[in-house]
């Protein structure tokens, strides 16, 4: 790709889940990258009332306002179509509804357009944003928890990643849902988990810490949530009070056992890169929101003696910027796909292929 002058702008489009989102970013060496637009609709409201995303309905809902989205991240770029030098797409993992939906679009606007098209893995989205925010050098570490994800990646380079954790049950932020659906909070459940344990007493149940101390460096989070029904079950009827006495228990078990694990990944890494000077962890997923597992990173990280990286949150949760960056990483690395105009979307695509499913593994994973 020869573009016009020494920058780089990519169109990236996300559609894995329930956010329908469109960006330019641009690029030029020796600078900071810009975000030009970043045009995101949430599709939450839709959602609620059935207590979580519903896949049929996602997939309408980007369907009728991508078209828009897309305008109006060009507009608020000030670009044309023919100012762009590629379009960069995410082509899962995720829900295949909406994912056809982004590839579709994106291929009739490339072909259009006439300009190449890249099929990004949405998960290489999240784990490359730390270099747009923070200009963060490999390698590194990403400590990926969404609704779908729970996973620690080694990011060693553009297209190199190595998984070295990931939960063997639920993930994280589905552990924050599931509890929150238990104590009849509504959905999003993870915020309203959060703003009731402000008012709890976190001493008040001693709940477990799933494999706290285990030498293996997964994360599981089933059991936790067993526990709280067990608990919620005992108790009720529920007080006020009580709701947020268990989810002030539940933050603090899930912060003390998120530290305890990630804290083997940051000591493999330290034995594996010795000359890296001052390493950095970087977390990014909708549950990095969270103020308490926020700081109990923090905290480990200070421990180990690694830099804790947490993007603005409008970078952390599902966003195009990060996809349209991806596209920028690939095409400065030589990374462009002859072939993406026939890509096939993935609902399942770990960004890691060589690592094989941990037992447990994979009962659900539709987000990422
Ligand atoms: O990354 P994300 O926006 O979407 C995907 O999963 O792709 O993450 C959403 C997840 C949900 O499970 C939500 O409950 C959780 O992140 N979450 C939180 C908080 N904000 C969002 N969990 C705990 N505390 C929060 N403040
Ligand atoms: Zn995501």
């Amino acid at each position: 790709m020869e573009p016009r002058d020494d920058m780089i702008r990519v169109l990236g489009i996300e559609t894995s889940c329930d956010e329908t989102a469109a960006s330019v970013v641009a690029w030029r060496a020796g600078a900071a990258p810009t975000i030009l637009s970043n045009s995101v609709l949430s599709q939450i409201e839709e959602h609620a009332a059935f207590g979580g995303v519903v896949p049929e309905i996602a997939a309408r809902a980007h369907v009728e306002s991508l078209d828009g989205i897309v305008e109006a991240a060009l507009a608020d770029a000030g670009l044309e179509l023919s100012e762009i030098d590629a379009v960069a797409v995410t082509a899962g993992p995720g829900l295949v509804g909406g994912l056809i939906v982004g590839l579709m679009t994106a291929k009739a606007i490339a072909a259009a357009a006439d300009k190449p098209l890249m099929a990004i893995n949405h998960l290489e989205g999240h784990a490359l944003t730390a270099r747009l925010t923070d200009g963060l050098d490999f390698p590194y570490l990403l400590l990926l928890v969404s609704g779908g994800h729970t996973q620690i990646v080694l990011v060693r380079g553009v297209g190199d990643y190595q998984r070295w954790a990931t939960t063997i049950d639920d993930a994280l932020g589905e552990a924050f849902d599931k509890t929150a659906k238990m104590l009849g909070l509504a959905y999003p459940g993870g915020p309203n988990v959060e703003k009731e344990a402000r008012k709890g007493d976190s001493t008040r149940f001693a709940f477990p810490r799933p494999m706290k101390g285990s030498a293996q460096p997964d994360f599981s989070f089933s059991g936790l949530k067993t526990a709280v029904r067990q608990t919620a079950t005992a108790i009720a009827p529920l007080s006020g009070q009580d709701v947020a006495d268990i989810c002030a228990s539940f933050q603090a078990a899930v912060s003390d056992a998120l530290a305890d694990r990630v804290a083997r990944s940051l000591a493999r890494f330290r034995e594996e890169f010795p000359d890296v000077a001052l390493p950095a962890l970087v977390v990014a997923g909708g549950v990095a929101a969270n103020r308490k597992v926020r700081a109990a990173l923090e905290a480990q990280c200070a421990e180990s003696g690694f830099r804790f990286i947490a993007p603005p949150h409008e970078l952390c949760t599902d966003n195009a910027a990060m996809i349209a960056w991806a596209g920028i990483e690939r095409l400065r690395a030589g990374l462009t796909q002859e072939d993406a105009a026939g890509f096939v979307p993935r609902s399942r695509w770990p960004l890691d292929e060589v690592s094989q499913p941990v037992i447990g593994f994979g009962r659900r994973g539709a987000k990422a």
